[in-house]
C-alpha cells in the first residue's frame, strides 16, 4: 500500500493550526472549537475516501468505509485529537492520522480494507480532570453519572460540552462497545520518551502499558500574620506540602527505575505575600510498570504526606482521583505485528513498555490490543517543542497498514 508522506505531514500541519494558543503549542481542549475544527479535517478527508463518519454516545468520532459490510469485523485503529494546554503537535495526532492515510491509500487504490478509524474523546483528562474519558465511557467502565460529575474550565459537565458534539447519556448503555465487532485495536503513538531517539531507532511495538493511580491532597493549616508568629507557632500548608512534594519526588526513585511521580498543579489560599499560607492542594501522577511498584510507591507517598503534615499539625485528605493497571497487551497481535515488520524487512523491531497512559490501556481488556511507538525527538513530548520525523511516523502507517493486510472483509 503506498503510504502518502506528504499528505501525513499536510494532516499534521492543518491539525497543529487547531488550537486555541496560535504560536505556543497544541490547547486543544475536548469539545473545544480548536478541538471541533482538527476532527473536521480528519472527518473531511476520510469522507473524501470513501468513509461514513458516526459519533458515538460518549462522544468519540468513527470513521468506517461506506462499502464494508456493517457486520463484518474490522480491524480499530486511531488515537485522540485533544490535547494539553500548550502541548505538542504529534501526541494522539500521529495515531489519528496514521489511520487515517491507511484509509486514503486504500481508496486510492480502490480497495476497501477491514478499518474503522476511532477518535476518542477526552484522552488527555485536562478539559475535565479525568483522562480517556472517550474510551471509558465506550467500553463502560466509566458510566453516565460519573461523566455528569466532571466539568470543565466552563463548568459545563461533560453532556453539556458534549451534547453539541453529539455526546449523549441516555445513549451511552445501548451504544457500548461490542467487541465481537472488531477483530483489535492499533494505537499508533509518539514514544513521549527518548529511548528510540536515542537509539536511532524510527519505532517500536509497545507490549505493554504502565499502571497508574492518580490523587488530589489538601493539606489544611491555620492563616496567620507573616510578620508577628514565630515559626514554632507557625501551621504552614505551604511548608508541609513543600516537604511533601519533595518526598514524592525522592520516593520514586527509590521504588524502582522506571517509577515515576509528579506533582503537576498546585493552589495556595490565601496566597498574599504577608499571610501563612492556610490551605493548599496538589495533584499526585504516579506510574510504575507494575501493580506491584505503584502498590509499594503509593504506601511511602501517603506515609510521606501524613508526616509532613503531622509535623507541621496540618489536617492532610488525600483522594484517590485514579486507579489504572498496568496492562499487557496482546501477545497474538503483537505477535502480528512482528510477521508485518519482518515482511517489511525490519528484522529487530524494538519493544517498549509504555510510560504514558493511553487510550489503548482501557481498550485492552475488551479487545486484542497493541501500540507502536514513533520516535520522540529528544523524548520531548507535552510541550510545544514534541517532534517526530514525517518519514517514522510514514514506517508507523506502513506497518500499521500490514498488520491490517490479509484479513476477511478485505475487498479488491
Ligand atoms: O498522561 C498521559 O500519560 C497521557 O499523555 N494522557
Ligand atoms: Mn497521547
Ligand atoms: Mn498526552
Amino acid at each position: 500500500m503506498a503510504v502518502n508522506a506528504e499528505r501525513l505531514a499536510a494532516d499534521i500541519a492543518r491539525i497543529a493550526r487547531c488550537t486555541r494558543s496560535p504560536g505556543a503549542g497544541a490547547s486543544r481542549p475536548t469539545f473545544s472549537p480548536a478541538w471541533r475544527e482538527a476532527c473536521d479535517h480528519v472527518v473531511a478527508e476520510a469522507i473524501a475516501a470513501g468513509c461514513r463518519s458516526s459519533t458515538d454516545a460518549a462522544g468519540n468520532i468513527h470513521l468506517r468505509p461506506a462499502a464494508l459490510d456493517p457486520a463484518a469485523p474490522v480491524w480499530l485503529a486511531g488515537s485522540h485529537l485533544d490535547s494539553v494546554p500548550h502541548g505538542g503537535d504529534f501526541d494522539g495526532v500521529v495515531g489519528v492520522v496514521a489511520a487515517l492515510e491507511c484509509l486514503r491509500a486504500a481508496h486510492d487504490e480502490g480497495r476497501t480494507i477491514p478499518l474503522e478509524t476511532i477518535i476518542f474523546a477526552e484522552e488527555e483528562g485536562t478539559t475535565f480532570g479525568l483522562g480517556m474519558l472517550g474510551s471509558r465511557g465506550w467500553v463502560g467502565t466509566l458510566d453516565a453519572a460519573a461523566l455528569a460529575g466532571l466539568r470543565n474550565a466552563d463548568m459545563e459537565n461533560y453532556w453539556e460540552a458534549g451534547a453539541r458534539h453529539g455526546a449523549m447519556a441516555t445513549r451511552l448503555v445501548a451504544e457500548r462497545l461490542d467487541p465481537a465487532r472488531y477483530l483489535g485495536f492499533l494505537e499508533a503513538h509518539i514514544e513521549q520518551g527518548p529511548g528510540l531517539w536515542a537509539a536511532e531507532e524510527p519505532l517500536a511495538l509497545v507490549t505493554g502499558i504502565a499502571g497508574r493511580r492518580q490523587y488530589a491532597v489538601t493539606l489544611t493549616g491555620v492563616a496567620n500574620h507573616a510578620g508577628s508568629t514565630s515559626m514554632q507557632d507557625r501551621r504552614d500548608a505551604l511548608a508541609g506540602a513543600a516537604e511533601a512534594i519533595s518526598a514524592v519526588e525522592s520516593i520514586a526513585g527509590q521504588v524502582g527505575p522506571r517509577v515515576v511521580a509528579t506533582v503537576g498543579r498546585l493552589t495556595v489560599q490565601p496566597c498574599a505575600v504577608n499571610v501563612i499560607p492556610a490551605v493548599v492542594t496538589f495533584t499526585i501522577d504516579l506510574r510504575a510498570p507494575s501493580d506491584a511498584e505503584v502498590s509499594r510507591a503509593d504506601g511511602l507517598i501517603r506515609a510521606a504526606v501524613m508526616a509532613a503534615a503531622a509535623r507541621r499539625r496540618l489536617e492532610a485528605e488525600i483522594e484517590e482521583t485514579e486507579r489504572l493497571p498496568a496492562v499487557a497487551l496482546d501477545a497474538a497481535l503483537a505477535e502480528r505485528v512482528r510477521e508485518a515488520a519482518a515482511r517489511q524487512g525490519i528484522a529487530a523491531l524494538p519493544e517498549t513498555v509504555s510510560g504514558a497512559l493511553h487510550d489503548a490501556a482501557i481498550l485492552a481488556p475488551f479487545v486484542p490490543t497493541v501500540m507502536l511507538f514513533v520516535a520522540s525527538r529528544d523524548g520531548i513530548s507535552h510541550n510545544p517543542r514534541e517532534f517526530s520525523r514525517t518519514a517514522d511516523i510514514a514506517a508507523a502507517t506502513r506497518l500499521l497498514a500490514e498488520t491490517i493486510r490479509g484479513t476477511p472483509a478485505e475487498t479488491h
